[in-house]
This record gives C-alpha cells, sequence and structure tokens, in this order.
C-alpha cells in the first residue's frame, strides 16, 4: 500500500500520450519504457538516458534504481558497468540493494534506536538487531513521481518521494528529491534534496554495484583509489566502534591506486568482521559542501575508469561479500561474491549514535543538499 503512496508515477506535459505500452520519447536524450508493475499493482517506468559521449545509463522509478550503466571501453566498445535484474519483479522481490536509492538512512543504525531531544526511535531491526538502509521497505522499494527535467544539452530526470511522518519508525514527514543527470562529460551527477516538518535523520546514497569489466568480469583486479587518511573501524555487527583509525600501515590504506584483491584476504581482524572490505572512509577534508575526488577505480583489461566525487564526508566502500551465488541477475548471471563492488558516498554508518561523526540530523527549515558524480573513461 505505501509503495503506490510514495513515488506517485506522473507523466509529465511535455510527454507525448502513451500509446498502448510502446515506447515512448519524453525528450530527444531520454526515453521512457514500461518497466512492470509493483507488487501492488504501481505502474514503474523505466528512462533511458543517452549523451554525446556514448553512455547511456537506464533509471527506474521504483526505488530511484539505477538499472544500466552502458560505457564504452578504451576501444569504444560499449559494456554494462553495474549489476541488476532483468525485470522489475527481481528489484521488488529480491535484496541486494543494486542500483537503488537507499534511505531515509544509509546503512546501519545500531540497535535499530536512536534519540532526538530525548525521544528514544526505533526502527525495524532488519539486519541481525539492528536497522540497515531505512528498514523493511527502505527507499530502494517505493515508487517515485518522475519528471524529465532535460535541457537541450543534457538529459535529466527527478524523482519525488514523500516519506510519511513515523514510516520505518522515522519523525517528520520528509519531501526528498533526487535528480540524475547525464552530462556530456561522460558524469552521471545525482543530486539528493530533502525537507522536513520534524527534527529527523536522514543519509541519502546510491548503492549501485560496479564491474568496470562488464558482464562476469573480476572485481578483485581492479585498481582503487579511495581518498582516505582514515576509516571508521566495525564491531561483529558491522556498527562503527567511534574510532576513527589511521590507514597508515593497513590493508585500507587506498591512498596509491592497489588492486582491491592485494590484500583483501590478509589476516586482519577489521578484514574479517567484514568479510572483506564493508567498510566507511573519512573522505580528506575540504569545504563543507564542496565536491571532493573520493575514489578512483581503474579496470586493466577493458581500459574504463570510474572517478566517484562528492559532497559527503564518507564513502562505504563494499566488496560485494555478501553476493553468494544465489541471485541470477542480469542475463541470467549468477552473482558470486565479489562480483560487484560498492562505493557508497554517505554520511557516516550509526551517526545518530555517535556524537564524535558529522551530524545527519536535519531539522525543518533546514534543507539537505548533497551531490555525487560517477564520472566514466576509458585509457
Ligand atoms: C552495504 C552494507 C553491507 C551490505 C550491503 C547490502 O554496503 O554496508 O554490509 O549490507 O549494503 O548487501
Amino acid at each position: 500500500m505505501r509503495v503506490c503512496m510514495g513515488w506517485f508515477a506522473v507523466l509529465v506535459a511535455l510527454m507525448a500520450p502513451l500509446s498502448g505500452g510502446k515506447t515512448t520519447a519524453v525528450a530527444k536524450s531520454m526515453e521512457k519504457i514500461p518497466f512492470g508493475k509493483t507488487p501492488d499493482g504501481g505502474s514503474a517506468d523505466l528512462y533511458v538516458l543517452k549523451n554525446q559521449g556514448g553512455v547511456e545509463v537506464s533509471i527506474t522509478n521504483f526505488g530511484g534504481i539505477v538499472v544500466a550503466i552502458k560505457a564504452p571501453d578504451r576501444q569504444g566498445k560499449p559494456g554494462d558497468v553495474v549489476l541488476g535484474y532483468d525485470s522489475l519483479d527481481g528489484y521488488a522481490k529480491r535484496s541486494g540493494y543494486f542500483g537503488a536509492v537507499i534511505g531515509r538512512y544509509g546503512n546501519r543504525i545500531a540497535h535499530a534506536k536512536f534519540s532526538l531531544d530525548g525521544v528514544t526511535y526505533t526502527l525495524a531491526q532488519n539486519n541481525g538487531e539492528n536497522s540497515l538502509h531505512g528498514g523493511t521497505q527502505g527507499f530502494n522499494k517505493v515508487l517515485g513521481e518522475a519528471r524529465d527535467i532535460s535541457t537541450k544539452d543534457e538529459p535529466a530526470l527527478e524523482l519525488k518521494y514523500t516519506s510519511k511522518d513515523g514510516e520505518e519508525g522515522y519523525p517528520g514527514n520528509l519531501s526528498v528529491t533526487v535528480t540524475y543527470t547525464l552530462t556530456n562529460h561522460n558524469e552521471l551527477k545525482i543530486d539528493y534534496t530533502a525537507t522536513t516538518d520534524k527534527k529527523t535523520v536522514v543519509n541519502l546514497t546510491n548503492h549501485s554495484y560496479f564491474n568496470l569489466a562488464g558482464p562476469g568480469g573480476d572485481i578483485l583486479k581492479h585498481v582503487l583509489m579511495l581518498n582516505a587518511d582514515e576509516f571508521t573501524p566495525v564491531d561483529a555487527g558491522l556498527i562503527p566502534t567511534g574510532e576513527l583509525r589511521e590507514v597508515q600501515g593497513t590493508p585500507f590504506d587506498f591512498r596509491q591506486p592497489t588492486a582491491i584483491g592485494a590484500r583483501i584476504a590478509q589476516d586482519d581482524e577489521q578484514l574479517k568482521l567484514g568479510k572483506g572490505y564493508d567498510h566507511n572512509f573519512v573522505l580528506r577534508s575540504r569545504k563543507p559542501g564542496s565536491l571532493v575526488l573520493a575514489a578512483r577505480v581503474v579496470e586493466p583489461t577493458t581500459g574504463r575508469a570510474l572517478e566517484v566525487w562528492t559532497t559527503e564526508p564518507g564513502v562505504q566502500f563494499y566488496s560485494g561479500n555478501f553476493l553468494d551465488g544465489t541471485i541470477r541477475g542480469k542475463g541470467g548471471q549468477v552473482y558470486q561474491r565479489r562480483s560487484g563492488f560498492c562505493l557508497e558516498t554517505q554520511h557516516f554508518p550509526d551517526s545518530p549514535n555517535h556524537a564524535n561523526f558529522p551530524t545527519t540530523v536535519l531539522k525543518p527549515g533546514e534543507r539537505y543538499h548533497t551531490t555525487t558524480i560517477y564520472k566514466f573513461s576509458a585509457k
């Protein structure tokens, strides 16, 4: 029920009338294709954004999910560099958070509880005793109101969703807007804004799993640079202990480009707790709100490269450790352990319970606004 009430599918004035479920052009550089019915009967669409650099990004208004990103390799050959499903059903019925908007709170909140002004709020325990990625029905499983906001140069999609006061236990009616712009510099720019009518916490991100080698490629050979001198160590439930630990001398030091697989199997307490990398990295400080290069990844066989720029203070580097071969994704591919990696730009996990972490509190009258850019190239 809540799904239908959420991200209402809306056709905008500039769209041509729908013609019996056929592909409908909404702008020169954007196509809209029906993507299926949600479990409670809502209609989802797929928006295909194309730029002049040969990059194509498909996004559905269900969960704001980035379904596909086709980017050229060094020979100019396009390949889909994100994991996911062929149809809406997979996204609606299975987990994994493939490509989705994560909210109201990305990553974990310990014991599924936090307090604001002396009031304790209780969330769903959907990850052991903790709350993960917004709860039982996070923003990844709701339908958004879509609007084509393309300019003559760049395709852009806006999605709006209102999360009700008390939804998943969080206080305040939260009005969220996520916009996706595909620039002619081969960047997918995601802007997240939100306002509330009651003090609440917000931490929005995107959960795309990348594999720059294309379907079936090996992520462990991807060479990663993370612009972080510190990371936040975790306990057995993957909750930060509160410490900011220097990466220096640990397998978490990616300041010099290093293959993801080079140290992943080392005998290291934090790697064991994470079953690999599943940690928040503290991005090098700069002016709050300005874009910083968080990560650069290069895939040596295809030459594809990805840069992640963000205004956020952290990035969760997750090496796909919980993928276990039980999910059949696009084209029938079986997603084995570590067949994709995520770079989730964010505020730190469990911030509402750590006064020393940058705050995730949003008050009435304030405007939450973060930006993350995924820039593709080939070398
Ligand atoms: C995030 C978490 C991981 C895992 C994935 C989803 O990256 O940090 O522990 O829950 O989402 O499987």
